[in-house]
């Protein structure tokens, strides 16, 4: 009965598919023709929504099936020779197409909390519970891809208004307490698009807070909402309201933030060397090194301990309280490249960049940028198996050893070519065996 009254209130805007991303329209036919051949109601819903609605570009679109959404997957996966990932707890799937569209498919829900904070609890339902279930109004409105309603928006609860008046709306007075994670995501939202927080959804927000709603999900969830702020745009405004409004103190266990810091690395950043490669660096850590660049090992060790972060991540973060040591020795006045490489090699490339974007000492900058453009790029001519050919079969210790000098030297500006690298060795080699045979004679 609910559902009928609901129905009704189809918002009659229009979406054109003609006037979105080919790579997006082309994945849409896709689902279209396997959903009608499947008998599937399937429509794109939240967030790709909204960002169709407001023309921005986004390449992930997100799809509730009232069906069976892997087996609907599945075909699309074949259809776009895609590649598919089923997670079966879920019944949820993603398909990545070769153009570059990131597919979501789940089956339409109805959740509910069993208390606040805790993961809702999930059972089958149709596309009106699933936008029932959402956090904002503009991140709960459906579009079918096919039938009589197709290219027309589903809009229960004014998510269109909203969007006009530039507000972030919640859909029920208990959702910041069901789920406390959605404060993080309504500020990021309001930053985002520069809308406002509807005052009565502000006051939910506060309330929210005084009754400490972060302290009931587990510390995990909050950071994997938080990674998603630290990838914004203009995170520092993000983090700044975050950090003003207090949300990030259960996160960060009260521990010091930098957000000044954050300021000025995103600052320096804007005028990076155009060559730097820097390809391969993950920002979120670089900027997260930066608000975390005031803590003291303990408190470091204590927020990263239950977070899901990789061996590699929790090593360069706590790797960050070393910057200033770091300056120190790239700042001694004469310096060969050997002795940079060896400062920094062992070094995550976000370490070695946020040192980059800290420091105002022009000689550590130099050496910084000399590094990340050529020395670390720099290999030897020969391998391993070269020096075991010459040597007639070290250790693999004395050959690691041996290649550490010859780079050493090449790093320098010596041995640029293959020959005098194979010389090189041949000399060592016969020093080794020299020395050797003496040690021999001394002991017969
Ligand atoms: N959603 C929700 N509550 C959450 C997380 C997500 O209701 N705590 C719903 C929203 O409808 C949202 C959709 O799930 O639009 C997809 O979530 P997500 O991909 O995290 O957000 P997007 O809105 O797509 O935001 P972004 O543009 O940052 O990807």
């Amino acid at each position: 009965m609910a559902e009928k009254r609901l129905a009704k209130r189809v918002f009659m805007k229009r979406i054109s598919w003609q006037k979105l991303d080919k790579n997006i329209q082309r994945s849409i036919d896709c689902i279209i023709k396997a959903g009608k051949r499947q008998g599937t109601p399937v429509f794109i819903i939240g967030g790709t929504v909204r960002d169709i609605l407001l023309r921005k570009k986004n390449l992930d679109l997100d799809c509730v099936v009232e069906g069976d959404a892997v087996a609907l997957a599945q075909a699309v996966a074949r259809m776009t020779r895609g590649e598919l990932k089923v997670h079966k707890r879920f019944t949820t799937a993603t398909v990545k197409t070769k153009d570059g569209v990131s597919l979501d498919f789940a089956m339409a829900r109805e959740e509910h909390y069993p208390q606040p904070g805790a993961l809702p609890v999930v059972r089958k339902g149709s596309i009106y519970t699933d936008l029932r279930r959402r956090d904002f109004t503009i991140n709960a409105m459906a579009v079918a891809l096919y039938g009589d309603q197709s290219e027309s928006v589903l809009d229960m609860c004014g998510g269109v208004d909203d969007l006009r008046q530039k507000r972030i709306r919640v859909l029920h007075d208990r959702s910041f307490l069901d789920d406390p994670t959605r404060m993080i995501r309504g500020i990021r939202f309001e930053q985002r698009f520069q809308f406002s927080i509807e005052p009565c959804t502000m006051k939910l927000f506060k309330s929210a807070l005084r009754l400490n709603a972060f302290a009931s999900v587990k510390r995990s969830r909050l950071f994997t909402e938080f990674r998603k702020v630290l990838k914004e745009e203009d995170v520092v405004r993000c983090v700044s309201r975050l950090h003003s409004l207090g949300c990030l103190k259960v996160l960060f266990q009260n521990a010091p933030l930098s957000v000044s810091v954050l300021k000025r690395i995103e600052e320096t950043r804007a005028c990076l060397p155009q060559n730097l490669e820097l390809g391969d660096a993950d920002w979120t850590l670089i900027r997260l090194l930066a608000l975390i660049s005031k803590m003291t090992g303990g408190q470091r060790d204590n927020i990263f301990q239950e977070i899901p972060l990789s061996r590699r991540e929790k090593i360069l973060l706590l790797n960050g309280r070393k910057t200033q040591q770091l300056i120190q020795q790239l700042s001694v006045k004469k310096m060969q490249s050997s002795e940079i490489y060896a400062i920094l090699k062992p070094l995550a490339v976000e370490n070695i960049v946020f040192i980059r974007l800290l420091t105002s000492v022009k000689i550590v900058r130099e050496r910084i940028d000399f590094y990340l453009t050529d020395l670390r790029f720099l290999m030897l001519e020969i391998s391993g198996d070269d020096v075991k050919e010459i040597t007639g079969g070290p250790s693999s210790q004395e050959v690691g050893r041996v290649l550490k000098r010859l780079l050493w030297q090449r790093l320098n500006g010596h041995y640029i070519t293959r020959a005098s690298q194979l010389d090189y060795v041949r000399r060592w080699s016969a020093g080794v065996k020299e020395i050797s045979r003496g040690t021999n004679a001394k002991g017969q």
